[in-house]
């Protein structure tokens, strides 16, 4: 089968690449990056060579370019992890987020209708369910706990998700969702907080928590969501949302802690700033649905994926201070 892997150099989505292209060498992959500042050329360049890859620099919004890709590449199968990701970005700079998010999915999933593509695959987020109370630890979300978004981020991938459903049943285009917690692991971006808590610590900068570090997330190690994400674009039934969890809640606080302790920091190095506004309180996650229709179960518990998380990223120093330094953005020119 002939996949297209949208915003395949990110963090996620090169994950799943390094995965899929192993695991699967009858199958050939497209990766699409527009190598915005959050796509980095790095992480997917072991890669290239392979005989069932080929990396295409492109925008996902830009239709002309997206039709003509698809006429040549003749997909079965299309998952689209692009995305403008950052929370903070959205707050200051909503934009963007609704035109790649909201108006990229959309160029896609037309392509996907002319094409008669098999499956069209959102990577989605369970941002859009909210927030849960802190003092309620009995609630989880479900897939079908009311969307109910708090940034511009959030409501931009929520936008996409109605959008998804919409052309499911207007137009019959089989599609799936996948919502997925928070997820840690190898090349992601140092601007979330784990690789961000690394890169500080491992010079002894302050590290930034928000608040009081309260807010608590769901972890999943990203090998776990991209072989559910493999499972559902494969075995999931088409026009169903299914959720991926880690069941793992850990504060920020907790999690910044465990990071130095391993790396024998001190915690002098917290330095607590003004809270993000509309900060969502806690995310959690019941998977029950993925994991009794397609046997998705998780292969990390949070205490062994991010103690080799920390020591992928000091194993891989070059890769943050290529980041740091600004060199990561000539990595595809230079190759
Ligand atoms: N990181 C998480 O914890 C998390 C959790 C749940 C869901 N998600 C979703 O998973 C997906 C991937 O997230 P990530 O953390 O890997 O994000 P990321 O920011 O690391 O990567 C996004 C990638 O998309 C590319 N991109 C952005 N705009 C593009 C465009 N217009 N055309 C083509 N490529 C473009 C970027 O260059 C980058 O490589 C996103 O859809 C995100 O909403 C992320």
């Amino acid at each position: 089968m002939r996949f297209l892997i949208t915003g395949g150099a990110g963090f996620i989505g090169s994950n799943y690449l390094h995965y899929v292209v192993e695991k699967y060498p009858d199958d050939y992959f497209v990766c699409l990056d527009a190598l915005t500042y959050a796509g980095n050329y790095n992480n997917i360049k072991d890669l290239e060579g392979k005989q069932n890859f080929k990396f295409v620099h492109g925008d996902i919004t830009n239709r002309e370019f997206i039709d003509k890709l698809f006429e040549e590449e003749n997909f079965d199968i299309v998952i689209n992890f692009a995305a403008e990701s950052h929370v903070d970005n959205s707050i200051k700079n909503p934009g963007i987020f609704l035109t790649t998010n909201i108006l990229g999915t959309q160029v896609l999933m037309d392509a996907s209708r002319k094409y008669n593509v098999k499956r069209y695959h959102q990577v989605s987020t369970d941002e859009v369910y909210g927030d849960l109370p802190l003092d309620r630890p009995d609630l989880l979300f479900r897939e079908d706990t009311p969307i109910h978004t708090s940034s511009p981020y959030s409501s931009s991938k929520a936008g996409a998700d109605l959008l998804v459903l919409a052309y499911h049943r207007t137009y019959g285009l089989p599609v799936t969702i996948s919502r997925c917690s928070n997820n840690y692991g190898p090349y992601q971006f140092p601007e979330k907080l784990i690789p961000v808590v690394i890169s500080k610590a491992l010079h002894d900068e302050p590290i930034p928590v928000y608040g009081k570090g309260e807010n608590v997330r769901d972890w999943i190690h990203v090998i776990d969501h991209n072989i559910g994400v493999d499972l559902i674009v494969r075995n999931g039934r088409v026009g169903e949302v299914y959720n991926l969890g880690g069941h793992s809640e850990r504060t920020n606080l907790e999690v910044v802690k465990t990071i130095l302790k391993q790396m024998n920091k001190p915690e002098s190095l917290i330095t607590y700033v003004t809270d993000r506004p509309g900060h969502d309180l806690r995310y959690a996650i019941d998977s029950s649905k993925v994991e009794k229709e397609l046997g998705w179960e998780r292969t990390y518990n949070f205490s062994d994926g991010i103690k080799e998380t920390v020591d992928w990223y000091l194993n891989n120093e070059t890769w943050i201070e290529d980041i740091k330094s600004g060199n990561y953005k000539n990595a595809y020119q230079d190759k």
